[in-house]
């Protein structure tokens, strides 16, 4: 059984962050909030901490994990960020949803890097996450705390059903961006998006001269590309607004994953995602409502399809990789 404590991202307690920090220095795993999605951490200098992960979570063995830091000094506890010309650029963005790919040093353990020879380094803005780091004076190596194939987590609730063998989970709100971090490999002035996310291509355009988004060719860079991700149970078909609309018109078995706006139109049974007005609205509640498809009476949804530009284009990528085009 593991333990559970109830936590606030914005607000810092040492008394129970040290708890998780204790776990974490013997070897044990923890659970905790971001901003993005849960985690599930480890000691990132410990192979045997890190295989653990790895066993909970079902996971590819070649798909390495991030390494998270409370700041910018415990990045280069394991990471060369002098060799990253734009480095001091980026570490502006943090705390954030964004995990900078940079060659790692000996620290890191091999388990969570997959034998690759560098890491990925994010600072998770919630403040408590960071402390319980802090506190625990390790980076805590953590992918998304789902069972693999499943989608991220976004509340401890999600967590609690589906992972078993972990020592500790911190319940915190409901993740506030709900998709999981922009991650990239920074080359130079130029920059390859190896997955989108809230910091999108044109945050990273103030900062780089060229940003690419990573082709199919980028999978070995980045290995967790290649596996099936973020995906209800259930089957899913996306769908323009209008030709959405005329499904259901017909089809009657099907459960619409729609914006308020499109909810509108709607009398049956349907899951609103936010106002097309509110992009954190709609990725916070994307994955939940994947859950909730799972969990209902219906053996298939229906999601409606985003304007792919900004924010909206992660969201999209998520969606995309999710269901198939009706
Ligand atoms: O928002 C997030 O990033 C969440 C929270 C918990 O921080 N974490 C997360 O981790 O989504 P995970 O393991 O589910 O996804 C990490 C992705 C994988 O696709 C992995 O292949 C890639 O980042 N990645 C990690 N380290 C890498 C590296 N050194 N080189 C290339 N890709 C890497
Ligand atoms: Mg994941």
């Amino acid at each position: 059984m593991f333990k559970l404590i109830d936590v606030q991202c914005s607000s810092i307690d040492e008394e129970k962050a040290s708890i998780g920090a204790l776990i974490i220095r013997e070897g044990g795993t923890v659970v905790f909030p971001t901003e993005t999605v849960y985690g599930i951490g480890a000691d990132a200098e410990s192979d045997e901490a890190c295989r653990k992960i790895y066993r909970i979570k079902g996971r590819q063995q070649d798909n390495p994990l991030i390494v998270h830091v409370s700041d910018i000094k415990q990045a280069g506890n394991y990471a060369y960020t002098s060799q990253v010309e734009k480095f001091h650029e980026l570490s502006g963005l943090w705390p954030g949803p964004l995990t900078v790919v940079m060659p790692r040093n000996d620290r890191v353990s091999q388990v969570a890097s997959a034998g690759l020879d560098t890491v990925g380094i994010r600072i998770p803005d919630c403040a408590f996450t960071r402390d319980f780091i802090r506190l625990s004076r390790k980076g805590v190596a953590a992918p998304s705390a789902n069972m693999s194939g499943r989608p991220s987590a976004t509340r401890a609730e999600h967590i609690m059903d589906e992972l078993s063998g972990v020592d500790l989970i911190y319940r915190a709100e409901k993740s506030r961006i709900g998709i999981e971090s922009t991650v990239i490999l920074p080359q130079g002035t130029k920059c390859t998006i190896l997955r989108p996310g809230a910091y999108t291509r044109e945050d990273l355009l103030n900062i780089f001269d060229i940003v690419e988004y990573a082709g199919p060719a980028d999978k070995v860079r980045s290995p967790g590309m290649k596996y099936r991700h973020y995906s209800p149970g259930k089957q899913l078909f996306r769908a323009e607004k209008e030709q959405l609309l005329a499904y259901l018109d017909i089809h009657h078995d099907v459960l619409p994953i729609v914006t308020a706006e499109t909810a509108a139109d709607i009398k049956g049974d349907r899951l609103i995602l936010g106002s097309i007005n509110d992009p954190y609205a709609i990725s916070s509640s994307l994955y939940d409502s994947f859950r909730t498809l799972d969990s209902s009476k219906y053996e298939r949804g229906i999601i409606e399809c985003m304007p792919e530009k900004g924010f909206f284009t992660s969201i999209m990528n998520r969606i995309r990789k999710a269901s198939v085009e009706l």
